[in-house]
Parts: structure tokens; sequence; C-alpha cells
């Protein structure tokens, strides 16, 4: 059982060792403190609900979204680690989005990168209507590894493309087949916005 609420910079002495624990290479206290410090950006937090003799319950994940030009851009979703598995990111995603699909009449753009290696994260995002839609070549400095970049629009509802900036089709095709996806390949029209 957890909460969610919005996060401050007062979050930062709970979130980073959920982060540490986390990544092998964690965002600084910097980074942080820019996304938190953010007005338009929406950071929630998840906290489990107080033990017996605790007045406030531990932070165990949280999720950053800032906006960027026209779309919004998830930066960060994190569970600690022994809290897994229990829905906390889904429940932290759902919340984002309606959040911005009230805020927008459901018109929302929201892409976010993720490694191929990911398969939590790669099974999270697309069971909440994400569709890999390209690649950035060597994106992680920790170890070179490619990104998979992922869209959640109003055409990607549908399995189309069509308000995604640059669709790569075969990266889509490879991705998003039924077996990991709810959309059919042949559904998939290659014309971009
Ligand atoms: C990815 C992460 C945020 C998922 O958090 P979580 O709270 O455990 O996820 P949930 O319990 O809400 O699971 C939601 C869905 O994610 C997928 N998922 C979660 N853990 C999974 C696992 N170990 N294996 C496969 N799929 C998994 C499933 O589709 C799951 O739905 P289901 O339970 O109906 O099958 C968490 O594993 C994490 O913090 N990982 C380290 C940080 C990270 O990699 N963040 C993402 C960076 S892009």
């Amino acid at each position: 059982m957890h909460t969610i609420e919005r996060m401050r910079v007062s979050h930062l002495t709970e979130i980073m060792p959920v982060e540490r624990a986390s990544y092998g290479t964690p965002w600084s206290v910097a980074m942080f403190v820019l996304e938190l410090t953010r007005a338009e950006g929406i950071a929630l937090g998840a906290r489990a609900v107080p033990h017996e003799g605790e007045s406030v319950g531990q932070l165990i994940g949280y999720l950053i979204c800032s906006p960027q030009a026209d779309e919004w851009h998830v930066m960060n979703v994190t569970v600690a680690p022994e809290h897994r598995g229990f829905g906390v990111a889904r429940a932290l995603m759902r919340e984002l989005h309606e959040t911005l699909d009230t805020a927008t009449a459901g018109t929302a753009r929201l892409t976010l990168e993720v490694r191929p290696t990911n398969e939590p994260a790669l099974r999270l995002y697309a069971s909440e209507g994400y569709l890999v839609a390209g690649r950035r070549r060597s994106y992680y400095p920790d170890n070179g590894e490619d990104a998979l970049v992922m869209w959640r629009t109003p055409s990607t509802a549908k399995g189309r493309f069509d308000d995604v900036p640059a669709p790569d089709m075969s990266e889509a095709r490879q991705w998003n087949c039924p077996d990991r996806l709810s959309v059919d390949p042949s559904d998939m029209r290659e014309t971009a916005g």
C-alpha cells in the first residue's frame, strides 16, 4: 500500500538512497535539484503507508517528467529494490498520465529513453501505452549501450506514428510486435508527423 504525492527539493534526502541503490551511474544531487525546481515539471513520489510508530511512511519510488518544447520527457522512473513488483511504478505512471491527459485534453505527447536490456522497464512502458519508435546509438555513457526511444501520443494509442517525429519503422516493427505489445505491426502506418 502506498500513496502518491508531488515531490519537492525537500524530498532529496529520501530520494538519493533509492537512486544510488538503483543505478550504477545514479543522477547527482544537482540533477535532481534542477528537475525538482522546474516550475512546469511534474515530480511524483510514492510513499509507503507508515509502519506502527512512524508518523510518515518511507519514500519507495519516484517519477520525474519535464516539458521540452511541445513534448513531455519522462526522465526518471525508479522504485526501491525491495518494493519492486508491487505496482508502484505503474501507479506513478498512471498518475502522470492522468494529470497530463486532464491538463491537455488528451493531446499530451510523452517520450522516454530506455535500455534495450531493461526488460522490466520496457514491459512497464509498453503496458502503459508507449511504443518503440527509434534508437539512439551509444546513448548511455557508462557502457555505450544504445537507447530505445519510446512515445506515448494520441497516435501511438492507435498503433500509429503520425505525431511522432521521424519514427524508425524498422525499430518499431522489431519491438512493437504482438508478443511484446498489443499492436499488430501490419497496422502501423509509415507516415511521420
Ligand atoms: C522498472 C521499475 C521502475 C519497475 O518498477 P515496479 O514498481 O517494480 O513495477 P510494477 O510493479 O509497477 O510493474 C509494472 C509492470 O512492469 C513490468 N515489470 C516490472 N518488473 C518486471 C520484471 N522484473 N520483469 C518483467 N517485467 C516487469 C511488468 O509489465 C509489470 O506489470 P505486471 O506486474 O502486470 O506484469 C523498477 O524495476 C526499477 O526501479 N528498476 C531500476 C530503475 C530503472 O531501470 N528504471 C527505469 C529506467 S528507464
